[in-house]
């Protein structure tokens, strides 16, 4: 049996029953109602509210999308969503053009795009004169983009990933879309029409980027061609049906100004963050999961000289610098015999001996770390990398467990001290409760006591509670002057220790 055919399998065992076989049932739609991309009464109501509110100035902070024109893009996306509504007939309709149009060509794949947008609002217009359904010419015009959507492009996830608003689309199966909007996670309103179609479209998406997710490999992380970084894991993994994340990057990506703006770090955090990248400190930049650590590495990264050669590691390359002379490596995963992985430890084995001066590792996660230490201690000052961890404490716990994942019979003590020499300041990021970014803490190694790491916070958040609309009040507070001021004017990098002292008026405050 072939996997679509046991997908569908599922799919259809899931309609009998009513419910997955693990995990909350979605409501059951009933089949003849299942129309790709149907969006319901209540729910279109829903989402016109949830347009008809104005952002508030906190949830702008927290906006994700910039660069010239988003605002615009998001507004368009968000009027083409509104209209993506569907007729009661929508899926009588589709289907009889889909048959037609596999009639005419055999191959749909061979055929030009425009013959064939043409050929589907030919055949629409034949279908709806068969079943003598009158509906308005922009009725029409709407339901000839949904039918295109849906047999050539990526039915309901077209719309969403034309819209810069929004930074995430999970899909759960065919009948639970979400997505990310200024930080906060929406159900959105519309489904697919099964599993087969869910497949169909996430098979165009990886093959688009010469990937295949299938019963041999059931899991693929890819990169679209935009930046959007793809992960799929079909059944019988994902109990719910094919699931399919995709975590959307500005095709502008944020500056430090964007940075300041949305009240994620305070002017003078930046300034000071500036000088030790420039000065050449050794940063790790942590925090959760979708908490805003690769963008931050992204500005910080975007701070090294142009005259520097840079080498940039990762799992999927996200990074955008904007200097010339940078090396981007990815990792590879292993092939269907599961041979052929180059995993990011190879990769900055390998880059040692490429002449880096700096060493940009996108996310450190196991005995990699160990070789990123050494790097950083070894010549290649004001390196880069981020870790998962929850506080700056928690970030030196994970750098000594990945140290020992490397293999290597090392004492803690002997790592301690290896990490101590090594790393400089972690930047702690979190996504707070409000679905904002916020630097919480940047914190500075100060050295090696002969048991535990000494670490001192520099500029610390803290947070005072929540207003009426559940948005996080708080402000951002320098702790302390920096061990690392004296050599950072050493190398041309002098700061003012003044903002180390006088409590400046925090991001937050001032967005709000
Ligand atoms: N400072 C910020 N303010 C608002 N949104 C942000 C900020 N930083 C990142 N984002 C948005 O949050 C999402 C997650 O960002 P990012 O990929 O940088 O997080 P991450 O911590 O690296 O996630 P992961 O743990 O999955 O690698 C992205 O869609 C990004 O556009
Ligand atoms: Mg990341």
């Amino acid at each position: 049996m072939s996997l679509l055919e046991r997908v569908r399998n599922q799919g259809e065992t899931e309609a009998e029953t009513g419910a997955p076989a693990a995990g909350p049932a979605s409501p059951p739609a009933p089949q003849g109602s299942r129309l790709a991309g149907a969006v319901t009464e209540a729910a279109e109501k829903q989402e016109a509210q949830r347009q008809a509110a104005a952002p508030s100035p906190a949830a702008k902070a927290a906006a994700p999308a910039a660069g010239p024109g988003w605002r615009e893009r998001a507004e368009s996306a968000r009027q083409q969503e509104q209209r993506h509504t569907t007729h009661p007939q929508y899926s009588v309709i589709k289907s009889q053009v889909t048959q037609a149009l596999l009639e005419e060509y055999s191959d749909v794949s061979k055929a030009p795009r425009d013959t064939l947008v043409a050929k589907i609002g030919e055949l629409t217009g034949a279908v709806l004169e068969d079943l003598s359904i009158s509906i308005t010419r922009n009725d029409r015009q709407r339901l000839v983009e949904q039918i295109v959507n849906d047999i050539l492009g990526l039915g309901p996830l077209e719309l969403l990933l034309k819209n810069p608003d929004i930074t995430e689309i999970m899909v759960n199966g065919p009948d639970q879309i979400y997505v990310e909007r200024q930080g906060r996670i929406h159900r959105y309103p519309a489904h697919f029409d099964s599993n087969d179609h869910l497949m169909q479209i996430i098979d165009r998406i990886v093959s688009s980027v010469g990937r295949r997710v299938d019963e041999s490999s059931p899991m693929v992380d890819a990169r679209l061609r935009d930046g959007s970084r793809v992960n799929v894991i079909i059944p019988p993994l994902a109990l719910k049906g094919p699931t399919l994340t995709i975590r959307r990057f500005s095709k502008d990506p944020f500056t430090i100004d964007n940075l300041v703006e949305f009240g994620t770090l305070t002017q003078e955090m930046a300034t000071f963050l500036r000088a030790c990248v420039r000065g050449r400190q050794n940063l790790v930049v942590a925090g959760g999961t979708g908490s805003g650590k690769t963008t931050t590495l992204n500005v910080l990264s975007g701070w090294i000289p142009d005259d520097e050669r840079i080498v940039t590691i990762e799992d999927s390359a996200e990074l955008q610098l904007h200097q010339d002379h940078v090396v981007t490596l990815e990792s590879r995963p292993a092939n269907i015999e599961g041979r052929g992985r180059i995993g990011i430890r190879e990769l900055v084995i390998n880059s040692l001996r490429m002449r880096p001066d700096r060493i940009v590792v996108g996310e450190c996660r196991g005995g990699e770390a160990l070789d990123m230490l050494q790097a950083m201690n070894t010549g290649h000052d004001g390196s880069l990398t981020t870790v998962h961890s929850n506080s700056p404490q928690d970030t030196l716990s994970r750098l000594e467990t990945m140290v020992l994942m490397a293999g290597a019979d090392l004492p803690s003590r002997a790592i301690r001290e290896q990490i101590a020499a090594a790393i400089n300041i972690i930047v702690q990021q979190a996504r707070l409760r409000d679905g904002s970014r916020r630097v919480v803490a940047i914190s500075e190694v100060q050295g090696f006591d002969g048991e535990k790491v000494l670490l001192q916070d520099i500029f610390v958040y803290q947070q005072e509670g929540l207003d009426d609309d559940g948005r996080v009040i708080g402000g951002f507070h320098a702790v302390a002057e920096p061990k690392s001021l004296p050599d950072l004017k050493a190398m041309g990098e002098p700061v003012d220790p003044a903002i180390f002292h006088d409590p400046q008026p925090s991001a937050a405050d001032s967005a709000a």
